[in-house]
């Protein structure tokens, strides 16, 4: 999908929330940038590079348990065979929700596809690509971000759903966030709809560690792409040579987080505004969670759904979960 690369545009009024989200967060102590931030059109380019690193395992994983195991996450679907809408949260480029499609399809379901991603780009490519490939398919994109959307989508349909939520990106929240995530999807709901989720597991503390931290050095220039893009986007003046990016994943939390770090005292200005640092000070720009199988579980009672399936990849790394709506 080239077309991503192409540079966008922000409206005003999301450069201006831009802007005071990264005042905000240089002008805090510890200092902070926001994750989401990370995906501009040129972040878009190196988290691509990113699921082609060796290292980094997330993406393999759950491709190989929707390339293999789609006709067992269809059983518990059976019910909705009749009439469903299946909607995706950030669809991006839907190459492993494509398995899920061909399988439905196949089995005869009747059902419409509502991917929504933040990206009008994507959803304009979604809506001509997967009917190329799976003639007949219903698909309705929707540009916007996740609740928005969902409301939206939630507010046209009438049948029962199934949303889905993969790619590990619910580690982007802490787990206090990720738990008023899935509240606020079920609030969103009907008892008897479904979710499909993604969740990273915890494993050798190594294997996550080096994910974040590949020796290619991608995951570097993708945390330092943040202040290039401040750079290019808020007319600041970081030089990204007096930064580099640190890792740590530690296995009692879970918590795998990337910082930035200044290598010297500096002062950074953005727009006219002057922004200290000093030497060995960090930057905390992203943080990917890892849950434990139970953890996942107390999850889904937690905020109002019951586990149904839970499926793992051959090296048993990384979850996709089915839950019902109670
Ligand atoms: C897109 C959120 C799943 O946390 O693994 C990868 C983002 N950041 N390497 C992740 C990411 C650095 C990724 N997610």
């Amino acid at each position: 999908m080239n077309e991503i690369s192409e540079p966008v545009i922000l409206s005003e009024e999301a450069l201006c929330a831009f802007r005071n989200d990264v005042m905000s967060g240089l002008k805090k102590y510890p200092k902070e940038l926001q994750s989401k931030y990370l995906y501009d059109a040129e972040g878009d380019e190196l988290f691509r590079q990113i699921m082609n690193a060796p290292e980094y395992y997330l993406t393999d994983c759950e491709m190989e348990i929707f390339k293999g195991q789609c006709d067992k996450m269809v059983a518990p679907l059976r019910d909705l065979k009749g009439g469903l809408d299946l909607i995706e949260l950030g669809a991006g480029d839907a190459a492993k929700s494509y398995y899920l499609l061909d399988c439905l399809m196949s089995q005869g379901f009747d059902f419409t596809y509502y991917p929504i991603d933040i990206s009008a780009n994507i959803i304009n490519l979604l809506t001509e690509q997967i009917p190329a490939r799976l003639p007949g398919i219903r698909i309705k994109g929707i540009q916007g971000d996740y609740f928005d959307a969902l409301q939206k989508t939630v507010a046209i349909s009438s049948r029962p759903k199934l949303v889905m939520f993969l790619g590990g990106n619910i580690g982007n929240m802490h787990p206090e966030e990720a738990i008023n995530f899935c509240t606020e999807l079920r609030r969103n709901l009907s008892s008897g709809d479904m979710v499909l989720m993604g969740f990273d597991l915890k494993k050798d503390p190594w294997i996550i560690f080096n994910a974040y931290n590949d020796q290619g050095g991608i995951t570097e220039k993708f945390n330092l792409n943040l202040l290039s893009r401040i750079n290019r986007e808020l007319g600041a003046d970081f030089d990204i040579r007096l930064f580099h990016h640190y890792e740590n994943y530690d296995p009692e939390t879970g918590a795998c987080k990337s910082y930035l770090i200044s290598k010297t005292d500096q002062v950074v200005t953005i727009g006219e505004e002057p922004i200290n640092f000093s030497q060995h000070e960090y930057i905390f720009t992203e943080t990917s969670q890892k849950y434990t199988t139970a953890q996942i579980d107390a999850f889904a009672s937690g905020s109002g759904f019951t586990p149904l399936l839970k499926l793992t990849d051959s090296k048993g790394w990384f979850a996709d979960v089915i839950w019902r709506a109670e």
